[in-house]
């Protein structure tokens, strides 16, 4: 499960994320619009959200696809990348951004990360470059954008591809720019916890790119151009006209929803100033906000703490990628600012249905822990 509560949660009165939605009225119209009309897969509701979306996103074209991993890869699959070539991306991130790349038959390559942004280190990267780097995937994490004109910079000089992983980051910008603007293409996950959530699972990729887009609309039908004419070997990763319909009626309330994330983390870098943690800056007014990280060194203890508390937290994420056994046959890197990072963070609760008093509630029990002994 990539980001969903954990089965170690046992429900805590201040969940670390609540997935009731409160738009039931609203995702109930859409249902009933799907069911009447009677057309379950690549119909109308599709394609409504693909421009909508695309639109939100700064992008002229749209794709939907099953999920964010399959939005990835075939991204990369419909750019040319595969076995053989070598994608640059983050240790820290789900581990579904370099299963995308394996997905390709390509190499993931992990660089270290900005022990600051905790997003892809341009001079990590540039050291990880080999003759058969083909692209680089940056990771605009928990809704902060990795530094793009630096990366934009490498991969230039480097004639490298850009995919964006914008799964975390819907509506961010980087300087005043919409993520997922800055490559060749971006991918946007859907899933249920995300910032635009379906009621399971879905992606897209955007790009300006009227080319890529229509391969990978064409490899996500299992590769038919036209009826059961298969031009190559696609999959099966379309997004629903159930879930698109629900999309469609959560979408234009997003902005306002990602304005509550920020506020929330406005009162929490104010009133957790005094805190025995250490905040990551916001490094870019464009944060969304999809997760609230802090750092300590006794992270285990002080989530031991709040949960005692009956305050959930998650860790994202405890194991860089390079030491999940799944990657252990490509080439282990060291990447010893993401080893740090995944050692002392912890997201604390941040959803836009949090209420101010639960915030109170979790600044003062920050604020209490590990006292000092004069108190
Ligand atoms: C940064 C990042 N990339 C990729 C993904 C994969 O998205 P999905 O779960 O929709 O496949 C996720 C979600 O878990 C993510 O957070």
């Amino acid at each position: 499960m990539p980001d969903g509560p954990s089965s170690d949660d046992v429900t805590p009165e201040l969940p670390f994320l609540r997935l009731v939605p409160d738009d039931v009225r609203g995702v109930r119209v859409a249902i009933e619009r799907v069911l009447q009309r009677g057309i379950f897969e690549l119909g109308p509701e599709m394609e409504a959200f693909e421009a909508e979306f695309a639109a939100a996103a700064g992008s002229t074209r749209g794709v939907s696809v099953g999920s964010g991993t399959d939005a990835l890869a075939l991204t990369l699959r419909g750019l040319g990348i595969g076995p053989g070539d070598e994608v640059i991306t983050t240790p820290l991130t789900a581990a579904f951004t370099a299963l995308a790349i394996v997905m390709t038959g390509a190499k993931p390559v992990f660089a270290d990360i900005d022990g600051d942004r905790l997003t892809l280190s341009p001079s990590a990267v540039t050291d990880a470059i080999t003759s058969k780097t083909a692209a680089l995937i940056p990771v605009h994490l928990y809704g902060q954008a990795a530094d793009m004109p630096a990366l934009m910079e490498v991969a230039t000089r480097h004639n490298l591809i850009v995919v964006e992983d914008c799964c975390q980051a819907h509506l961010a910008t980087c300087g005043g720019q919409p993520v997922g603007t800055f490559g060749a293409a971006a991918a946007f996950s859907f899933y249920p916890t995300k910032n635009l959530g379906a009621l399971g699972d879905g992606g897209a990729m955007c790009t300006n790119d009227d080319q890529l887009a229509d391969r990978v609309a064409v490899l996500r039908d299992g590769g038919q151009t036209s009826r059961c004419m298969h031009t190559e070997t696609g999959v099966n990763s379309r997004l629903d006209e159930l879930q698109a319909a629900i999309l469609r009626t959560r979408l234009p309330r997003l902005p306002q929803r990602t304005e509550r994330r920020r506020a929330i983390a406005a009162t929490y870098r104010e009133d957790l100033a005094g805190a025995p943690v250490t905040i990551p800056p916001e490094l870019d007014a464009g944060h969304v906000y999809h997760l609230f990280p802090v750092r300590s060194a006794r992270r285990d203890a002080l989530r031991a703490y709040l949960h005692d508390l009956g305050i959930g937290t998650l860790v994202h994420y405890p194991t860089p990628l390079p030491r999940q056994p799944a990657f252990s046959r490509f080439t282990p890197a060291e990447c010893q600012v993401a080893d740090a990072v995944c050692r002392e963070v912890l997201s604390l609760p941040l959803y836009p249905e949090l209420a101010d008093e639960s915030i109170d509630r979790v600044c003062d029990a920050l604020k209490r822990f590990d006292p000092p002994s004069s108190s």
